[in-house]
């Protein structure tokens, strides 16, 4: 019999479902054919997520790792029922079924970073170590298992792994560039975070001299230590859910020109019109933020009768783990934010 490539034996009570979209899955033990199980020790949440459950809290720890406890037993995954994200893990190989692809790549003992989301991967949490709530994280004691066609990569022995997994967890932002930006571009930066700032230092280096990068972002400090870093060329403090305000900057620096290319990758939601008012006529805007609605962004362009080209930001772009990881052993600039952000 062929192995369940996606998990679908996995879904609880759902025929026909992927896992993505299941509201729960079968995280059991034994592991079944075609499977991998990890022993897991850190989760990175997904920022919108992890930003929605910390304002549902109120900020309170114990509330937060509650609600993380919550879906996950619940679910069978770590999937936040209010933003439909997940987030994805690092841990160590425990059992790796002869007929998964890695059987012979794999050993027991492997640290590996899990490449698909935690909105799909069977997961059980015994035990919450602690949570780090600045970064996003929650070191855990647990187990989860990855299908046959569910990707990873192995924890590089020359970076931190906490530097790792979080560059990891965002790694299709900075391929997407590398496949778009073209020198001369205009550039918009919606969000200059975790995956923002790795964004930019890869148009830095797509636009070859050439061409200027915008970062625009809630936080002043943020984007003070971008510029510090050289990573953009303008900074703009502004809220990307004010549309208006953010075109006007953008027009203002461009001298009413409006960028070649926008990517989003703004935390919150409401943030589609600031992108697509800021592009301009026929140019591109990347949706990599995970609050993004496709209606908001479909019929709001329609709406101001822009013609733009909008990419859904595809968390998996061929090869992006390694360039990512050779991104931050390249430039030492991101590499420092990194290591004082996430080490
Ligand atoms: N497409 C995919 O496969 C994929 C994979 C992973 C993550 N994501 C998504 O990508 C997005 C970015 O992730 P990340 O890890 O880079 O997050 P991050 O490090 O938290 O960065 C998000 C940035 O947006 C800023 N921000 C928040 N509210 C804003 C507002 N109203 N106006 C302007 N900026 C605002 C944040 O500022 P503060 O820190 O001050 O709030 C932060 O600097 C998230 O939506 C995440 O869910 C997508």
């Amino acid at each position: 019999m062929a192995i369940d490539l996606y998990g679908l034996s996995r879904v609880v009570g759902e025929q026909g479902v992927l896992p993505q979209r299941a509201k729960k899955l079968d995280a059991s033990l034994p592991l079944r054919d075609g499977e991998l199980l990890i022993d897991v020790e850190s989760l990175n949440i997904d920022a919108a997520s992890f930003k929605q459950l910390k304002e549902a809290a109120g900020g309170d720890p114990e509330k937060i790792i509650a609600s993380i406890r919550g879906i996950v037993a619940a679910r069978g995954k770590m999937q936040n029922p209010v933003t439909g994200s997940g987030g994805m893990l690092i841990g160590r190989v425990r059992e790796v079924s002869p007929s998964h692809p890695a059987a012979k790549t794999l050993q027991p003992g492997d640290r590996i970073a899990t490449l698909v989301s935690l909105s799909l991967t069977p997961l059980v949490i015994d035990e919450v170590r602690a949570l780090k709530p600045q970064i996003d994280r929650v070191d855990v004691k647990g187990h989860a298992i990855l299908f046959a066609s569910g990707i990873y990569a192995r924890l590089p022995a020359d970076l931190p792994d906490t530097l790792a997994l979080a560059a990891l967890d965002v790694c299709g932002a900075p391929a997407l560039v590398a496949r778009y930006v073209k020198p001369g571009q205009t550039v918009v930066m919606l969000g200059a975070g975790k995956s923002g700032a790795l964004c930019l230092a890869q148009a830095r280096e797509a636009m070859r001299g050439q061409g200027r990068l915008i970062a625009l972002d809630i936080s002043q400090q943020a984007l003070d230590t971008l510029r510090g870093l050289g990573l953009c060329d303008h900074a703009v403090a502004c809220d990307a859910t004010q549309a208006v305000e953010v075109m006007q900057h953008v027009s203002r620096v461009t001298g009413g020109a409006l960028a070649d290319l926008v990517i989003n990758c703004a935390s919150v939601p409401n943030t589609e019109m600031a992108a697509i008012l800021s592009v301009r006529e026929g140019g591109t805007v990347i949706f990599f933020s995970m609050a993004t609605s496709f209606t908001a962004a479909a019929l709001g362009a329609e709406g101001v009768g822009k013609d733009v080209t909008m990419i859904v930001g595809n968390g998996y772009v061929p090869g992006h783990a390694e360039l990512t990881l050779e991104l931050l052993r390249r430039q030492a600039g991101v590499r420092k934010l990194f290591e004082q952000r996430y080490v």
